[in-house]
């Protein structure tokens, strides 16, 4: 059979990428522009300033991943383009250079939801397996979505307010750790003991999550032991903060593996880079003996090789758009 190219782009929040993949499992090449130092100083992403650099960035990459494929853009099969969910100026540079490059090289344009990008970025691993569970946690999601084959997606459940990685990001943040924090109380959670004790989130039968209370918590035990002049232990508050958080996904998700008779889980996002998450997961699934696969560290935050192999299924299930194409700021995953 052919062997199948998609170029992919991706420009939702503050990382520009253009990636090139065979067959939605094979990476070609990628190149990513991140925008995490020009971000740092306020805390956190400045939607404006973000689209600025990504005009700025997108036609470099674009030329350097074309330059380490040694490919042309008239060698690949179709564009496949993040048009939602995401910070609405930033998508739509992505999207009219995609549109673009579809136009002049009458190339297919494949839409691609974000969320399915990072789902996708575990077929690079491995094969999936149906029906799969795909755990999301990143920085705007926390999903536990059920796939009974390739782009037919079930969402079982989700977060009710705060997703997992805005909580992380959050709780870094009082602590005095730089945006984004989630990295960096993952390191200081190692150094710790969980011994605060800290509300866990939403114990009830259903599928969805809820991580404002556990933030305001760990805020409100930090504000309390400061006022008291006790210092707070921060390895200790980042260890139990986050026993607890991973504690509320490994719950909800062995549930959903059992209810649903799932045969692969996936991890995938922002967050799947977090190590105790890993491991956890890890261990569930060899009690639940289902497969288990998580996308390597540079997969796992924004990127378009995960677009791109994405694209790939969303072009064998006959996906494509036409020049009206809109970005979108909030989507369903369908
Ligand atoms: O998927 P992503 O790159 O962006 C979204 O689509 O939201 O996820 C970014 C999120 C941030 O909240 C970041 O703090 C978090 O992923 N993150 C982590 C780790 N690495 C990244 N959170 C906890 N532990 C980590 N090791
Ligand atoms: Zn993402």
């Amino acid at each position: 059979m052919k062997d199948t190219y998609i170029l992919g782009i991706e420009s939702s929040c503050d990382e520009t990428s253009v990636s090139i993949v065979k067959n939605g499992t094979e990476e070609i090449a990628t190149v990513v522009s991140s925008q995490i130092d020009i971000h740092k100083d306020f805390g956190g992403v400045v939607p404006e300033i973000a689209s600025r650099h990504h005009v700025k960035n997108v036609t470099m990459v674009l030329e350097e991943c074309m330059s380490k494929a040694n490919m042309s853009i008239e060698d690949v099969d179709a564009i496949a383009i993040t048009y939602g969910p995401g910070l609405i100026g930033s998508l739509l540079i992505g999207l009219e250079t995609a549109k673009t490059l579809a136009f002049v090289y009458n190339k297919p344009l494949i839409p691609v939801h974000h969320i399915a990008g990072h789902i996708y970025a575990n077929s690079l691993v491995k094969p999936m397996e149906f029906p799969l569970l795909a755990v999301v946690v990143s920085g705007g999601h926390t999903e536990l979505i059920e796939m009974t084959d390739h782009y037919k997606f079930n969402k079982l459940g989700g977060t009710l307010d705060d997703a997992i990685g805005e909580c992380y990001d959050k709780v870094a943040r009082v602590m005095g750790l730089e945006y984004p924090g989630g990295p960096k109380l993952d390191k200081l959670a190692m150094e710790g003991k969980p011994t605060y004790k800290l509300p866990v989130p939403l114990k009830d039968d259903s599928y969805n999550f809820s991580f404002s209370g556990l933030k305001s918590a760990v805020i409100n035990l930090a504000h309390n032991e400061e006022q008291r002049g006790n210092p707070i232990r921060e390895a200790d508050l980042a260890a139990s903060f986050q026993k607890v958080a991973v504690e509320a996904i490994i719950t909800k998700s062995r549930k959903a593996i059992i209810d649903k008779g799932i045969k692969h889980m996936i991890l995938a996002g922002g967050v799947a880079a977090n190590k105790i998450l890993r491991a956890a997961m890890e261990d569930l699934a060899k009690e639940l003996d289902v497969d288990f696969t998580v996308p390597p560290m540079k997969y796992c935050t924004d990127n378009a090789t995960m677009i791109a192999a994405a694209g790939y299924f969303a072009y064998l299930d006959g996906r494509r758009a036409d020049m009206t194409l809109n970005s979108k700021s909030q989507d369903e995953l369908r």
